[in-house]
């Protein structure tokens, strides 16, 4: 069979993206951890002098990635936290540059236990809130699983009525794949340009 190098996994063309915008020292949030390998990644990319948020609903996603962080001797700044990522508000009191959202199931784990279309938007609602200037939240989606389409329905209307003048919606999606291929929805929180030099 013939694979596909740069446009095959969707999390891997997130990744694309994701490159450009984090940045050393950025404090970033996985809003969905799971097994902790985005978890790991954005810590990878923040490096000690940034701050990695990581939710899960899962204890066994908090065992599984606590093993990871500790592995890596990233705990000092790696945070995993135990509750619903529309709760990310109470833990989290700064601005940040990113909010990484991997909607679905765990593979391999309990298939039951899915992301929401009610907690998903208000955690995109709250990661909103949180996003410094120029920050942006990306979102992976599954519609393959039941209750998959719903919640990807739910959420692109959502976003698709957000101002433009206050923020930027990507929407990306391999268009000639059979069998319900993977999404990724990308919004930038737009920044005050004429106030730059407010900052210099
Ligand atoms: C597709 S998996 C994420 C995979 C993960 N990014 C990784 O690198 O392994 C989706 C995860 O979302 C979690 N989840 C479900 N509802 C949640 C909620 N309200 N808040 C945070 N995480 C939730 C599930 O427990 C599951 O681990």
């Amino acid at each position: 069979m013939l694979r596909a190098k740069y446009l095959n996994k969707i999390t891997e063309v997130n990744k694309m993206f994701i490159e450009k915008i984090i940045e050393n020292g950025d404090v970033v949030v996985d809003a969905t951890m799971g097994n902790g390998y985005d978890t790991i990644y954005l810590a990878n990319l923040v490096g000690e002098t940034g701050k990695v948020y990581a939710f899960d609903v899962q204890e066994e996603a908090i065992k599984s990635t606590t093993k990871k962080v500790q592995r890596d001797g990233f705990t000092d700044f790696v945070s995993l936290i135990l509750d619903g990522h529309q709760n990310m508000d109470k833990y989290i009191n700064e601005e940040v540059a990113c909010v990484m959202f991997n909607l679905g199931y765990l593979p391999r784990a309990k298939h039951h236990i899915i992301t929401k279309p009610d907690t998903t938007l208000e955690a995109i609602e709250k990661a909103l809130k949180l996003l410094k200037p120029n920050g942006v939240i990306s979102i992976a989606m599954y519609t393959g699983h039941e209750g998959g389409m719903e919640e990807r329905n739910y959420v692109c209307d959502f976003l698709n009525n957000l101002d433009q003048n206050y923020y930027n919606v990507l929407h990306t999606n391999f268009t000639n794949q059979v069998n319900n291929p993977p999404e990724l929805i990308l919004v930038e929180k737009k920044g005050d340009f004429n106030s730059l030099d407010k900052y210099i």
